[in-house]
């Protein structure tokens, strides 16, 4: 395995940020991962698995072993009634979503153009259009780090939730994730659900139909990484009470709620951002994206800073005016550890 050293960050993770780390290597296996973990050189080392880096903001330069997770391998397996699919967790999501459809595999359409890799998808249960990993993830394989022991989590197990798991608590840290299984129905129906989606008759529309209509929206929306540097929503859409969220529609008719089975509600971000006039805002090179302001971007040389100071902005701002504190989805990397906003802003 070949170590890099002192080299920067900026084309492993999607913001683009020029920030080094001490040291960066490849992991192609399993075995490779945990022989890391297990090496008497990097004991002390702090040390972070990255995919591709899309729900990543470092902070501040990387002092320990950055470790890219290179797992791959997809097979495929028929049973009368589903598809049987175990990829590799280093494979690419999207990749892997296209082949689906095109080899008549349908049921991942929704989740087209979610950048990074398929083993990171579990960890924030990725969603959009209606559809979240938890509808089709059957398993996923994991390594305790420290010991190589491998364990395989049934879907229930990973405790998916909005944005959640239980990647981003027990396990956290401990394990990786290499690989995972995805159960796809042949009683296919497509899922319409999600409003721009609604135009198609359910009866009628393909994989295909619904796999171009949402790249397409999300091409028009999102900004191209390779672009403009960014990490998709950089807060979650925050889950109020139902008391709350009345008296703020009674006030605001036009607001975007959706009910959740909680019997809570869970409000657009981007709308309440967007109320507070702060699309096109700038904090030195970070700025909030004119076509949807849930969306923050490396509008040109930003730094950590000016990323942090302009997220600060934009809460402090949507809490005065709607008294909601919004919470990042993006995950902040100190130099050894993950840090919250709220820690950076003491
Ligand atoms: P990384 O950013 O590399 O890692 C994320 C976290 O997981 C880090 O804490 C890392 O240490 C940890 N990690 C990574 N791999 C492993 C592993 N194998 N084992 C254990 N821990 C690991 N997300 C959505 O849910 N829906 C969307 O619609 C969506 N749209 C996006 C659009 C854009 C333009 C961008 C840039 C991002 C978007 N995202 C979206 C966020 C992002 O795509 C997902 O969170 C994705 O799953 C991250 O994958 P990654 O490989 O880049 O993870
Ligand atoms: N809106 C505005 N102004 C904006 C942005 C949004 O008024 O600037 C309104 C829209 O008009 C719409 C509502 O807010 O009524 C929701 O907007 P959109 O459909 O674009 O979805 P979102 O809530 O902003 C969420 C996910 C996305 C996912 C899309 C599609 C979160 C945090 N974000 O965005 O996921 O792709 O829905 O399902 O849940 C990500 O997690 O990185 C991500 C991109």
């Amino acid at each position: 395995m070949k170590v890099l050293q002192d080299r920067s960050l900026a084309p492993f993770h999607t913001f683009g940020i020029d920030v080094k780390a001490k040291q960066i290597v490849e992991a192609e296996t399993a075995d490779e991962l945990a022989s890391i973990w297990q090496s008497k050189c990097y004991q002390t080392v702090p040390k972070l698995i990255v995919g591709q880096g899309s729900n990543l903001l470092f902070c501040e330069e990387y002092s320990g072993l950055i470790v890219l997770n290179r797992i791959k391998g997809i097979d495929i397996t028929e049973t009368e009634s589903s598809f049987h699919l175990h990829i590799g967790a280093g494979e690419d999501w999207h990749q892997l979503v296209k082949m689906t459809v095109e080899q008549g595999m349908p049921g991942l359409e929704n989740l087209a153009l979610i950048p990074g890799c398929v083993g990171s998808s579990p960890i924030q249960n990725i969603g959009a259009y209606g559809v979240e990993l938890k509808d089709v993830c059957q398993y996923v394989d994991i390594i305790e780090l420290e010991t190589g022991l491998r364990q395989r989590l049934n879907a229930d197990e990973c405790e998916f939730g909005y944005r959640d798991s239980i990647f981003k608590h027990q396990l956290k840290n401990s394990h990786a994730i290499i690989a995972v299984g995805i159960e796809l129905t042949k009683a296919w129906r497509p899922n319409t659900s999600y409003g721009p989606l609604a135009k198609f008759d359910p009866n009628t529309a393909t994989a295909s139909n619904i796999f171009d209509e949402v790249c397409s929206i999300r091409r028009s929306k999102l900004p191209d990484p390779a672009l403009m540097g960014n990490a998709g929503s950089f807060f979650k859409n925050p889950i109020i009470s139902a008391e709350q969220a009345s008296r703020l529609i009674s006030q605001y008719p036009t607001i975007p709620v959706y009910s959740q089975p909680n019997g809570k509600m869970k409000v657009a971000a981007g709308w309440l951002i967007d109320q507070c006039r702060l699309k096109g805002f700038q904090v030195g090179g970070a700025r909030v994206h004119d076509q949807q302001a849930l969306v923050l971007v490396n509008y040109h040389r930003a730094s950590p800073g000016d990323i942090i100071a302009l997220a600060l902005h934009v809460i402090q701002t949507v809490e005065s005016a709607f008294a909601i504190t919004l919470e990042h989805e993006v995950r902040f990397m100190s130099s050894s550890d993950e840090i919250l906003i709220t820690e950076l802003a003491q």
